[in-house]
């Protein structure tokens, strides 16, 4: 089929008409065969309007869920999770998501009516492939050629209320182009597209309602013409999408979000990291507080080889002459200098470094210049840690781990860094190999003091 949209002539007279007589439908039933049973009346052209949930229940798109009100909404709210493949905007409990079918919709069309109080309903897995199906058991027990819609019930980003759309479509257009057209006053239109297909929807919605149990009624009338193409014309995506970065909420759930992915990784796949999404994540880091309005943090990327094999031998040598004096057995050394495999391991090692002669203040006493070497020693904490949540929200893994700090002369030698650069650890950095283990929950009461 050719891409572009297609138009089709204005109907003279349409109508819309319920199709009632339906039962309670349950997974397996046969959906097409029970509205040809219902609509006998059925002719070539009718446009076939079958609400999600009863494509839903047949082809058991639904999840067993407790019963009670605070267990059913944390199964709605797993399901949602599931179903997303992105947040667009969330606020409270309401998540407005885009789903892996590419809809933008609240919930992901996750649905807790018009099912038994111990379900839930999810959205068909492919809704034009069972309008099809629907379409060609309709034509298999009727011999009509219909369109069928699978139609679900959403709200507008700018208005209230909700109406029916399209969400899987056979047999017709869903876009209808009328670009080229000429109006009653002669002007061409350059852009129109009509969403004929959503509202078939919405007017099919007239007659069956959200409380009348009919979950399917007939548009009949419309000229329809078919492009074979599905619900797919009406998904805008991509750059057309204007409002693709979500409201201001979305972005600070992403950043909670991006926070709490943060886990220490340890085990990484050989994919290389991407340069820029590194850059990012620097980018980040150094806008985290420090104190006199310094900017003490510095980032040393090890990309080569050779630097980064130097580097490590000294350092396990140091870290093995460093264990023997402290009087532990070569087999033990050897398993703890097999910790320090992630470092070599991982597609990048990142030391952190720390610089505070520009602007750290000096003082007579230990107490004071102990404070500020700490304040300084935070700072690098937050901007490390900024680097590390940037890192996540990119999905990339890392783990911070002391090492060079035991042994920052030889670091500096080896990676020829100025003598006041203090390396802070070393950051290894990688796509996971190994999902890390859930995080122990944590109460923040707990980490909580009130005066
Ligand atoms: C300053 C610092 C030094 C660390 N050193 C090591 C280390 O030497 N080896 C290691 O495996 N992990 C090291 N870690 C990671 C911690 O073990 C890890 O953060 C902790 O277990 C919590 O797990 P999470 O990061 O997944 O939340 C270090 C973390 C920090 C902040």
């Amino acid at each position: 089929m050719d891409g572009g949209p297609v138009s089709a002539p204005a109907p003279e007279r349409l109508e819309v008409l319920p199709v009632g007589g339906l039962p309670e439908l349950r997974p397996g039933d046969d959906l097409p065969k029970l509205i040809a049973k219902c609509a006998p009346w059925l002719e070539n052209g009718d446009v076939v309007v079958v609400t999600s949930k009863a494509v839903s229940k047949v082809e058991g798109q639904l999840r067993t869920v407790p019963s009670d009100v605070d267990g059913r909404d944390a199964a709605r709210q797993q399901a949602i999770s599931d179903e997303a493949v992105r947040v667009v905007a969330a606020r409270g409990p309401t998540r407005i998501v885009q789903t892996r079918h590419g809809f933008v919709i609240a919930a992901a069309g996750v649905d807790a009516s018009n099912v038994q109080n111990d379900e839930i309903a999810l959205l068909p897995v492919d809704s034009d492939a069972s309008a099809a199906r629907i379409r060609a058991g309709i034509s298999d027990a009727l011999g009509v050629d219909v369109a069928v819609i699978v139609s679900d019930t959403a709200g507008r980003a700018w208005r209230v209320g909700v109406t029916d759309h399209a969400v899987g479509v056979a047999g017709m257009t869903a876009l209808l182009s009328l670009r080229g057209e000429t109006d009653p006053q002669g002007n061409v239109l350059i852009v129109t597209e009509v969403a004929v297909a959503d509202e078939a929807a919405a007017a099919a919605d007239l007659v069956k309602g959200k409380l009348t149990g009919i979950p399917v009624a007939v548009v009949r009338g419309l000229s329809t013409v078919d492009d074979g193409r599905g619900v797919s014309t009406l998904l805008r995506g991509g750059e057309d999408d204007m409002f693709s970065l979500g409201t201001a909420e979305a972005l600070a759930e992403g950043r909670r979000q991006a926070v709490t992915a943060r886990r220490s990784v340890r085990f990484f796949t050989a994919e290389p990291v991407d340069p820029e999404a590194v850059r990012r994540a620097v980018a980040a880091a150094i806008t985290a507080p420090a104190p006199h309005h310094t900017t003490p943090w510095r980032f040393v990327l090890v990309e080569t080889a050779s630097v980064r094999e130097r580097l490590l031998t000294a350092m396990r040598s140091r870290w093995a002459e460093d264990l023997a004096g402290d009087g532990f057995t070569p087999a033990q050394i050897a398993r703890r200098l097999r910790r320090g495999d992630l470092l070599v391991e991982a597609p990048l090692l990142v030391v952190p470094c720390l610089v505070t002669t520009d602007g750290a203040h000096s003082y007579p006493d230990t107490r004071r210049s102990d404070a500020e070497r700490t304040m300084f020693h935070v700072a690098m904490g937050a901007g490390v840690e900024n680097f590390l949540v940037a890192l996540a929200a990119e999905g990339l893994g890392s783990c911070w781990v002391s090492s060079t700090l035991f042994c920052a002369d030889l670091v500096r030698a080896e990676l020829d860094l100025p003598a006041d650069w203090q390396p802070m650890g070393s950051v290894a950095v990688g796509h996971a190999a190994v999902a890390p283990a859930d995080r122990p929950p944590r109460d923040p009461d707990a980490f909580l003091l009130r005066r």
